[in-house]
């Protein structure tokens, strides 16, 4: 049976397959489909720079959770928009909710410190969160909070198009790989999502508070390089 395209993505969506996902062929030729299944009028193509600005705005005027009413910046996210790896984290904290960037609290400069084990800078790869608001006393991320953030992250990853994804933590590994293990059954292994390579690793505000947890964390970043090395011999 024939069927066109919207009716195919409805039947998707009610099945529960998620159909936002941007064809990472057509984001590196330039252009991305955008809302298949939202536009009544014929789909809109706009070119990467316009969907990266579209996103910005969306997420900085979000009001799709309670925490807009909390937060004092947005954190969309930093680095570089073409690369190889993704870095995933929680949520923000005061820092990050102050300044709008990721990762610039105590955690964050482990997290540099770790990048740069694997002979990464913090300008060459792309860091971001699973929430783009800071929750409030810093309580774990709620479910509801999670499902309303989760298409920006996934936008900025369909954009992005990464080599490597890597969840920093548990909150975020759970969600990225739709589990409920606990991260130390989570680590230590590639994992696979839309295709892409995903190691989990100790989220470093973890590390600072259990230092003996420095050598399962070193293999872990010894497994995301290996991970990556292999991909470049492809
Ligand atoms: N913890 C996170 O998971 N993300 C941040 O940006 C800061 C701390």
């Amino acid at each position: 049976m024939d069927m066109d395209k919207t009716t195919r993505l409805l039947y998707l969506q009610a099945m529960g397959v998620e159909t936002w996902k941007l064809k990472p062929q057509l984001a590196t030729k330039n252009v991305v489909e955008k809302n298949l299944l939202t536009d009544d009028k014929p789909s809109k193509i706009l070119t990467i720079e316009e969907n990266w600005k579209e996103l910005a705005q969306d997420i900085r005027v979000c009001q799709k959770c309670e925490l807009y009413k909390t937060r004092k910046k947005t954190v969309f996210g930093s680095g570089n928009f073409n690369a190889d790896w993704l870095f995933i984290g929680e949520a923000s904290g005061e820092n990050e909710d102050l300044q709008g960037l990721p990762f610039v609290g105590n955690a964050g400069l482990l997290l540099t410190e770790m990048m740069r084990a694997l002979g990464l800078k913090r300008e060459n790869v792309f860091i971001t969160n699973l929430l783009k608001c800071r929750p409030p006393d810093n309580q774990d991320p709620k479910v509801n909070e999670i499902t309303a953030c989760y298409d920006y992250l996934k936008r900025q990853q369909a954009l992005i198009n990464p080599k490597i994804i890597i969840a920093v933590g548990k909150v975020a590994a759970q969600k990225l790989l739709k589990s409920t293990a606990p991260i130390k059954e989570l680590r230590g292994v590639v994992h696979k999502i839309d295709n892409i390579p995903l190691v989990v690793i100790y989220h470093p505000a973890y590390l600072l508070r259990f230092l003996g947890k420095k050598r399962i964390a070193w293999q872990d970043l010894q497994l995301a390089l290996k991970t990556y090395q292999l991909l470049q011999e492809e």
